[in-house]
């Protein structure tokens, strides 16, 4: 069975971030969306074809291939794509390309488990700092990739780019990845992406950052209801049974937009002739309650925490003090400015919600409310 069939293809929004470098509105573009929203799907199946097409030779790194050491990462993506550069000759790159991108596809496929764990909060690692021959060796390898493309642009795609901002020891990396490519910003582009809204804003907002100002935040797109038809589609060319795009619309919505909920859902009715899209939709929020760790996360929370996710997602002003009175009466607890900061603080530390760009709170864990609202009373 052709598994890229599943695949929503998103060519337009691919078209738009080639017409903006063409047009010099913009070199790099970092986009965010949460876990699990299709970012790296839209890297691989649409933005690197599309690259080719425009004759630019993309490069994908996911720094979370290798947290401790996304310098190797790095390194290891260079060298691979160019290896395959000297060996054929860049006017054969695009027949290249499709050999690298078809790998991803299949290394995606892999690691593309239901998952929704929220991994970085709760797992830890050693970060290492890149030794200085290294970053060398990274400076080099894109010169050389420079020199090797004759007139071609190169689209450096990085994947996880917010894992920069996680230790100190990546600084001077970061700082190498910067110079490198200011220094050829004609014929270095990139397309950044990370699911981390407050790791982004430490990047690219923070003046001490090395990152500081290197490209402006944009919203990575969700996917709308031809999502939901396109899946409905192939849904009933493999199983000849009709998908209620109706329904279906609802829930997709209810997930948050999130595509791997929905396409675990499709997957479910699938296999499951029995099953219909209500006890389908049931089963997904239990899945994602079990897999990932909302429950170990839900059990860090205490009654303030709550009652303050509630407030966030109803866009109501957290340190209002008719708020907190009623807070108060509600939990039988004096409840301060204090209090509610430092619970605030750590919801954010815990990457439960985040900060928006006007200061607003947001939830940033999609799925999570759902779950809670599913599952707790
Ligand atoms: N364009 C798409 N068409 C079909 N399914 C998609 C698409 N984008 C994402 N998905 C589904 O959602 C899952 C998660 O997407 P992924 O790209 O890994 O998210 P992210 O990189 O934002 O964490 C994929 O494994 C796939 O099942
Ligand atoms: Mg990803």
């Amino acid at each position: 069975m052709n598994v890229d069939q599943w695949h929503f293809p998103r060519t337009d929004l691919s078209n738009h971030y080639f017409k903006s470098f063409e047009l010099g509105v913009a070199t790099r573009i970092v986009l965010y969306a949460p876990r699990k929203m299709g970012k790296t799907e839209f890297l691989i199946y649409d933005l690197m074809p599309v690259a080719t097409e425009y004759n630019y030779l993309p490069i994908y790194i996911n720094l979370w291939k290798n947290k401790e050491a996304p310098h190797e990462v790095i390194i290891e993506s260079l060298t691979v794509t160019l290896d395959s550069i000297t060996n054929k000759g860049i006017k054969l790159v695009k027949k290249t390309l499709k050999g690298i991108i078809n790998k991803l596809k299949i290394s995606t496929e892999f690691g593309a488990e239901f998952s929704t764990s929220l991994e970085p909060v709760v797992s830890s690692f050693e970060a290492i700092k890149a030794p200085s021959n290294q970053l060398t060796y990274i400076s080099k390898l894109i010169r050389e990739l420079i020199k090797q493309t004759e007139n071609t642009p190169i689209l450096l795609i990085i994947d996880e780019v917010q894992h920069l901002s996680i230790s100190k020891k990546f600084d001077p990396l970061t700082y190498n990845l910067r110079t490198i490519i200011d220094e050829n910003r004609h014929r270095l582009f990139a397309v950044l992406t990370g699911s981390s809204r407050t790791g982004l804003r430490k990047l690219f907002s923070d003046s001490k950052s090395p990152l500081y100002r290197f490209a402006d935040m944009d919203n990575f797109p969700v996917m709308g209801s031809e999502f939901v038809e396109h899946i409905g589609g192939v849904f009933k060319k493999v199983t000849g049974k009709v998908l209620d795009i109706k329904k279906a619309n609802r829930i997709f919505k209810k997930f948050d937009y999130n595509p791997d909920y929905f396409r675990t859902l499709v997957r479910i009715m699938a296999l499951h002739e029995e099953i219909d899209i209500n006890l389908a939709y049931k089963n997904v929020i239990d899945l994602i309650g079990n897999d990932n760790e909302y429950k170990a996360l839900f059990e860090k929370l205490n009654d303030i925490d709550l009652e303050l996710i509630k407030r966030i997602l109803g866009n109501h002003a957290i340190y209002s003090q008719d708020y907190m009175e009623k807070m108060a009466s509600k939990l039988g607890e004096t409840i301060t400015r204090g209090k509610i900061q430092s619970r605030i603080k750590r919801l954010e530390k815990m990457n439960v919600i985040t900060k928006n760009l006007h200061g607003d709170y947001l939830v940033e864990t999609p799925g999570f409310i759902e779950w809670i609202k599913k599952t707790q009373r």
